[in-house]
């Protein structure tokens, strides 16, 4: 694994392509308005990042972070993803995506609502609950006291276990909650949403998650 696609150039795109960048990882990242608009980052970034369309970075990625507003998770490229890792770091704010129903009735979560978009993808939860700031502030060595903890749901084990290795190489223990349907349990207002919280910490946090409507 050598290059990390970015779908998305914002607060959560452009710190995890520091990350990735000061780990030795090629990043292809991309945005909505097209890769000119994305020069500054990309030059910050130094010489093995570049500025690309969405479909170059599905098509670079061999994972492929989507990291945009949910409103427009229908717009990722579906056939340049297939067969890959796709993690997906959204959260579902009706304020800034409007209300979609399957999320207001619990019928589903974010995460699978991207896996269902993109059928052929192992879609991945991580990095949805820290702030974007954090991810390069709270990274520490492997074993460190009170190391922060990252929780990922997938549906697929394996890739799982990729996406763990990649998060503690960038500084951060992971916390496996399941399947992408328990993904829920750190969505916005969740008691595991946006503090420090170790592995053990955060076990906790997801046990006593609760649903609104529940
Ligand atoms: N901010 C945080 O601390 C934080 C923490 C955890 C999770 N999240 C979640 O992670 C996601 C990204 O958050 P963010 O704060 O990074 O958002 P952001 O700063 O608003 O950036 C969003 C990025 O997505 C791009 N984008 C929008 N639609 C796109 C499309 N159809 N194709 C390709 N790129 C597209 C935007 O490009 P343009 O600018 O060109 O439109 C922009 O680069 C959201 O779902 C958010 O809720 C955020």
């Amino acid at each position: 694994m050598k290059t990390i696609g970015l779908i998305g150039a914002g607060n959560i795109g452009s710190q995890l392509a520091r990350l990735a960048v000061a780990k030795g990882y090629d990043v292809v990242i991309s945005n909505s308005r097209g890769p000119e608009t994305i020069s500054d980052l990309v030059k910050e970034l130094g010489p093995k990042a570049r500025a690309a369309t969405t479909t170059e970075a599905a098509q670079a990625g061999d994972i492929v972070v989507v990291t945009i507003p949910l409103k427009n998770y229908h717009q990722v490229p579906v056939a340049p993803l297939a067969g890959k890792i796709v993690i997906d770091t959204n959260n579902y704010y009706p304020e800034r995506d409007g209300q979609i129903r399957e999320l207001d009735n619990e019928s589903t979560t974010t995460s699978e609502l991207l896996q269902a978009h993109l059928p052929n993808s192992k879609v991945v939860k991580a990095f949805n609950h820290l702030y974007a700031a954090d991810l390069t502030k709270d990274g520490q060595p492997k074993g460190s006291k009170n190391r922060r903890a990252v929780a990922i749901a997938g549906n697929d084990q394996s890739s799982k276990q990729t996406v763990s290795q990649l998060i503690d190489e960038f500084g951060f223990d992971t916390v496996d909650l399941g399947p992408l349907k328990e993904s829920w349990r750190i969505q916005r207002d969740t008691p595991g949403y946006g503090p420090h919280r170790t592995a053990d910490e955060l076990r906790k946090d997801l046990t006593t998650a609760k649903r609104p409507a529940a």
